[in-house]
């Protein structure tokens, strides 16, 4: 059995993450500022976008016993917003949650995780290129793979491995949130897959349990977007 730390596990990719990681016997944490529902999760209420959320954290690492601990960086914000406009404290808040959280979790749970163990981000399509009107988190999911490669090379000689997920359009709260709740938009979005259809959650939490089970994955990033066409 090993320990499962999940950032955003109340709903959407961490949720489904977190059912799998249960059903397969782990011991699964879910941190983020609402609990996750699922029977048998640990829920650590903390908000990430918190420019102090280290000391709750320091304050929760305490209580976890050194071992085989899968750390899965997926709560994140999506904003839309341009380089125009962009207000700098929304801009450094963005940046509290979807890159110094993470570093947060690492440094705090690093001594503490043993070979077998693995740091897993979660990114996204918009991790290795750019649309309009979405700064922030274009920005900070491209910092997720260069946080990921910095970590491969650093983490070297210790049996614990690191893989950036990137998922394309997925069914979940944060796609539903930014482009609303309009059929035809959402139609439109799923048209932009060569399967013709969102991703479900379940698909990306299996890639993020894999990603977690093999080490030959160490400093790879992971496409999970069903094949997008290109235009
Ligand atoms: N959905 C997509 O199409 C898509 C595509 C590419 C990449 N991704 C990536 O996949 C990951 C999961 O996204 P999702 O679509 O599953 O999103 P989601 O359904 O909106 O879930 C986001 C999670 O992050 C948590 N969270 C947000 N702000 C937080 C804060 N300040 N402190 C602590 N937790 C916070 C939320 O929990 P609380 O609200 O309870 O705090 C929630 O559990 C993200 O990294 C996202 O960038 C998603």
């Amino acid at each position: 059995m090993s320990t499962i730390i999940i950032t955003g596990a109340s709903k959407g990719i961490g949720k489904a993450t977190a059912a799998m990681f249960i059903e397969a016997g782990h011991d699964v944490y879910n941190i983020s500022r609402t609990a996750c529902d699922l029977a048998d999760i640990n829920n650590v209420a903390i908000d990430l976008a918190s420019s102090e959320a280290e000391s709750p954290v320091s304050q929760f690492v305490n209580d976890i016993e050194a071992g085989q601990i899968h750390l899965i960086h997926n709560a994140a914000r999506l904003t839309s917003e341009s380089v125009r406009d962009i207000e700098i404290d929304a801009f450094r808040s963005t940046i509290d949650i979807n890159i110094v959280a993470p570093q947060v979790l690492n440094r705090a749970l690093l001594p503490k995780m043993q070979a077998g163990s693995s740091i897993i981000y979660i990114g996204s399509t918009l991790s290795e290129k750019a649309v309009a009107n979405s700064y922030s988190y274009v920005v900070t999911k491209h910092a997720m793979i260069g946080m990921m490669r910095a970590t491969c090379q650093d983490l070297a000689g210790s049996g614990i491995h690191t893989t950036c997920v990137c998922p394309g359009f997925t069914n979940t709260e944060m796609l539903r949130a930014h482009v609303g709740e309009s059929q035809e938009v959402l139609d439109s979005i799923a048209g932009g897959s060569t399967f013709g259809r969102l991703i479900e959650p379940d698909e990306i939490a299996g890639t993020i349990v894999f990603a977690t089970e093999n080490a030959v994955l160490n400093g790879a990033v992971i496409h999970a977007n069903l094949g997008q066409i290109e235009s």
